[in-house]
C-alpha cells in the first residue's frame, strides 16, 4: 500500500481521433499524468480495420511527443467484425482442461477459421453456489486486423502489452471509478459505432456493437445543406451558427438519435425480459457522440433511467494547474476507453 506503480499507456484508437491517456496508481488512488486527442483523417480506421496505418501512427507520435510520454508499454483495444466476444456455458472442469478444450472446441464457437484468429478465454465468476457448469468468456480476434496494428506500433518502438476490447476497458474504468456500483447499462457513443454493455452483478450479460454514431449527424447535415464535410462537422459542434438552416439541422438530429434510442431500449427490453428481477439503477453515457445536446435528457424521458455522463476522472487525483477542470470534464466522454486501458499494470 501506499506504494506507486507503473501503469501502461492507453491508446484508444478511434475512427475519428485517437486518444491517449497516461495514468500513475498511488496510495491514493488514479492520478492523472498526461492525456490527449487527435483527430485523424477520415477512412484511416474503418470498422475497427487500421486502413491507412501511416496516418495513424503519425498522430499517436505527434501525441506522445506532445504529453512527453516516454513510456513505452502501451495498451490499445479493438472492436468490429474482426472481433468476437462469446460467452460460452460449459461443465465445471479444472484450468488446465478448460484450456485444452478451448484450443480444440473454439471452433464451433467462431465464424472464423481458428488458424486465422488469435485466441483468449476468461473464466467468469459463478453465477450460482455449487453449480456444475462454469462460464467462460470467449474472445476471438482476427490475427491478420490485429498484426496491423502491432506492426504499427511496433514501428514507433512502443511495446503492445495488451489488446482488450472496447466494450472490456470501459466496464474496467466504470468498476474501478465508480462510487455507486449497481447493475448499469454502458453505452459508449464514438463517431462511427455505439457500443452498449449490460452489467449485472458484476459481470457483462449483455454487450452489442451498433453501426450507429455521430459521423451520421455530420455526413447527413453535409447532404441536407449541400456543404462539405468539415463545415458540417463544425455546424454539428455548434461552432458555426446555421440560423435560416435550423429546422432541417433539427430534423436529422432528432432523427438520428431517435435511431440511437430505439437500439438502446431493444438493449434494455432483452435484458429486463430475461432478467426482470435485477433492474437496472442508471445508463453510463460515454464518447463523443454522447455529448450531443440533449441526447442525455432524450434518453432518461425514453428509458427512465437516470443517465450519468460518465467523467472517469471524477474520482481521480488531477493537478488542477495542468489540468483545466472544465477542459477535463468536456473530452472526460471521449477519453472513458482509453483511461480504461491506463488503469492497466505495466507488469503482467
Ligand atoms: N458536442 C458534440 N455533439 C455531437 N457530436 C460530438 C460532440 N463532440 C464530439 N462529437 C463527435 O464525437 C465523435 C468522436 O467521439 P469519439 O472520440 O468517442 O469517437 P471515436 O472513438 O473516434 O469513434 P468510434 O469509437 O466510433 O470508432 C466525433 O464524430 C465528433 O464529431
Ligand atoms: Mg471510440
Amino acid at each position: 500500500m501506499g506504494k506507486k506503480e507503473n501503469l501502461i499507456t492507453g491508446i484508444d484508437i478511434g475512427s475519428h481521433a485517437v486518444k491517449i491517456c497516461q495514468l500513475q496508481k498511488t496510495g491514493k488512488g488514479y492520478k492523472l499524468l498526461a492525456l490527449g486527442s487527435m483527430a485523424i483523417p477520415p477512412g484511416s480506421v474503418e470498422d475497427g480495420v487500421l486502413e491507412e496505418p501511416d496516418e495513424v501512427r503519425k498522430a499517436i507520435a505527434a501525441l506522445l511527443k506532445n504529453l512527453k510520454i516516454k513510456n513505452t508499454k502501451i495498451g490499445i483495444s479493438i472492436s468490429g467484425y474482426s472481433v468476437i466476444v462469446k460467452k460460452i456455458n460449459l461443465e465445471t472442469m479444472d484450468d488446465d482442461s478448460l484450456a485444452e478444450y478451448i484450443k480444440a472446441e473454439a471452433e464451433q464457437y467462431i465464424p472464423f477459421d481458428i488458424d486465422d484468429v488469435y485466441l483468449d478465454f476468461q473464466k467468469l465468476p459463478p453465477r450460482k453456489e455449487g453449480s456444475d457448469q462454469i462460464e467462460v468468456m470467449l474472445v476471438a480476434a482476427k490475427k491478420e486486423v490485429i498484426n496491423d496494428y502491432l506492426d504499427m506500433l511496433h514501428k514507433l518502438k512502443l511495446k503492445t502489452v495488451l489488446v482488450d476490447v472496447d466494450g472490456f476497458a470501459l466496464e474496467n474504468i466504470w468498476e474501478t471509478t465508480t462510487d455507486a456500483p449497481g447493475n448499469v447499462a454502458l453505452v459508449d457513443i464514438g463517431a462511427s459505432k455505439m457500443n452498449i454493455n449490460i452489467i449485472s452483478d458484476g459481470v457483462s450479460v449483455l454487450a452489442r456493437d451498433i453501426i450507429v454514431g455521430s459521423e451520421q449527424l455530420t455526413e447527413q447535415l453535409a447532404n441536407a445543406l449541400e456543404i462539405e464535410y468539415e463545415q458540417a462537422e463544425q455546424i454539428k459542434l455548434g461552432l458555426v451558427a446555421a440560423e435560416e438552416q435550423r429546422e432541417k439541422i433539427e430534423e436529422i438530429f432528432t432523427r438520428t438519435c431517435t435511431q440511437w434510442v430505439l437500439e438502446i431500449k431493444k438493449a434494455i427490453d432483452l435484458y429486463l425480459a430475461n432478467n426482470p428481477d435485477k433492474p437496472l439503477i442508471s445508463l453510463v453515457l460515454s464518447g463523443g457522440g454522447s455529448k450531443v445536446t440533449g441526447l442525455q435528457e432524450y434518453i432518461h424521458k425514453e428509458t427512465g433511467l437516470p443517465v450519468i455522463a460518465f467523467n472517469p476522472f471524477q474520482n481521480m487525483i488531477c493537478d488542477e494547474k495542468k489540468f483545466d477542470r472544465e477542459y477535463l470534464e468536456s473530452i472526460a466522454p471521449e477519453m472513458a476507453i482509453a483511461t480504461g486501458l491506463a488503469i492497466r499494470p505495466a507488469a503482467f
